[in-house]
């Protein structure tokens, strides 16, 4: 199969390299890719957001499946133009994205199908968000409505820090806000694989959002993750499924915008009951890392079944492992990470399929490796016990020369206890 992978960070670093273990895949092109992708792939220089020139490629270069990455090609549609075109897509139509795409569509989809979640309310007038939010009190939770990697959320512990943060979300003088209860928890990622009619469910992680140790700090787009999580046991899993992720792909089927491709559902659980935090519409980036880690080479016959329909004959085949990825991070980073930091010492880690660095804001300069972004590598490791997992990716942590890059030295710590 000639393979086209849409995206540039660790997790389509991640994705290539799993996809590329299976023997399956003949060809493997990486768009636009980055210095990690070009050791495995080849590297094209493409619009991702152009569906057209997307597609065209696709004609040119004989590609039989695209496996989109990101959420903004999906949100633009991307998806749907590849398969109008005849080519095999893994990922949602546009309008199904809009469960990322548009924190209102979710809660109101919630709404629809029972799925448990926060209480909300939205706002496009700031006087009468502001009113909510001293009704309502603190803690409280204000999202930005729309794409923002992440970012838009602030989770206010005082009604003063909530309405700044509505202040900045209107501060152009419009603004779309979602205002939620704030739900307490451990909070999980799992991945659910979708063809419009069967879902798979293919795996757990943690990430670690706080830029700092103990979960401190600001949000970030993920730290680091590890796989499995053990919050997710198999009975909220179930409980996941029946009362959230099933209700969910029911009502996008009723709509008649089936769900097709991985549904990443953010969960807070309390006292072994899950809820919804958010859905994305694309695999978690580090989370991915440590999925694909575990997946291997199965992870392509898994994608093709999704993306032809045939979910209902397939199965995950997972190993009694672990996987855990430490996210290298250009200082600054989640405010403006400093670029151009030298990266040495990449030479000197092992990479086999247990160990990776896997590139995400990389650039190759004057023959280096140097930052070019605010998650710059992602540092992954597979072992028995989680334990042994994280000893090994810390131990090339270790071996990476980068005094312009830091990490946080407590990956996995809710598992390991400390
Ligand atoms: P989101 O972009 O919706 O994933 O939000 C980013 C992060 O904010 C989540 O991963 C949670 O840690 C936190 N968060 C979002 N919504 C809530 C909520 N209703 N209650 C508590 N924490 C939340
Ligand atoms: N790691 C969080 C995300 O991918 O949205």
């Amino acid at each position: 199969m000639n393979i086209l992978i849409l995206g540039s960070g660790g997790r389509e670093h991640a994705l290539a390299w799993a996809v590329k273990q299976n023997p399956k895949c003949d060809r493997l092109i990486a768009a636009p890719g980055n210095p990690g992708l070009a050791l495995i792939a080849e590297c094209a220089a493409l619009d991702i957001l152009d569906g057209d020139a997307v597609a065209d490629f696709c004609g040119e270069n004989a590609i039989d499946l695209v496996i989109v990455g990101p959420e903004a090609p999906l949100a633009a549609g991307v998806a749907d133009r590849l398969r109008a075109a005849g080519v095999l897509a893994f990922g949602p139509s546009q309008a199904a994205a809009q469960l990322e795409a548009s924190k209102a569509f979710t809660k109101d989809v919630c709404d629809a199908s029972g799925a448990p979640t926060a209480a909300w309310a939205a706002f496009s007038d700031l006087a009468q968000a502001h009113a909510h939010v001293e009704r309502e009190g603190a803690p409280i939770v204000i999202k930005a409505d729309g794409l923002a990697a992440g970012k838009g959320v602030t989770v206010a512990q005082s009604v003063e820090e909530a309405l700044a943060a509505l202040d900045a979300v209107f501060a152009g003088g419009e603004g779309q806000v979602v205002i939620e209860e704030c739900l307490t928890g451990e909070e999980a990622s799992f991945f659910i694989l979708c063809d419009g009619e069967t879902m798979l469910p293919l795996g757990t992680a943690q990430d670690h959002k706080r830029v700092g140790e103990g979960d401190t700090g600001p949000n970030t787009g993920g730290m680091g993750a590890y796989s499995p999580a053990p919050v997710l046991s198999e009975a909220v899993q179930k409980r996941a499924l029946d009362e959230i992720v099933g209700p969910t792909l029911h009502e996008m089927a009723r709509r008649g915008t089936p769900y097709q491709g991985v549904l990443y559902a953010g969960l807070m659980i309390r006292d072994g009951a899950p809820k919804l935090i958010e859905y994305n519409v694309r695999f978690g980036d580090p989370e991915c890392q440590v999925l694909m880690m575990r997946l291997g080479g199965q992870v392509l016959d898994l994608i093709q079944a999704c993306a032809e329909g045939r979910l209902r004959e397939a199965r995950v085949h997972w190993a009694d492992d672990h996987a855990l990825t430490v996210v290298l991070a250009a200082n600054g980073y989640p405010g403006t990470p400093e670029k151009g930091g030298i990266i040495a010492g990449l030479d000197s880690v092992p990479e086999t399929s247990e160990a990776m660095v896997f590139h995400a804001g990389t650039a190759a300069a004057d023959g280096r490796i140097v930052a070019n972004g605010g998650r710059v590598l992602n540092v992954t490791a597979r072992g028995r016990t989680l334990r042994e997992a994280r000893d090994r990716a810390y131990a090339m942590v270790d071996r990476i020369e980068a005094p312009g890059l830091f990490c946080r030295r407590d990956i996995g710590w809710r598992a390991l206890g400390g």
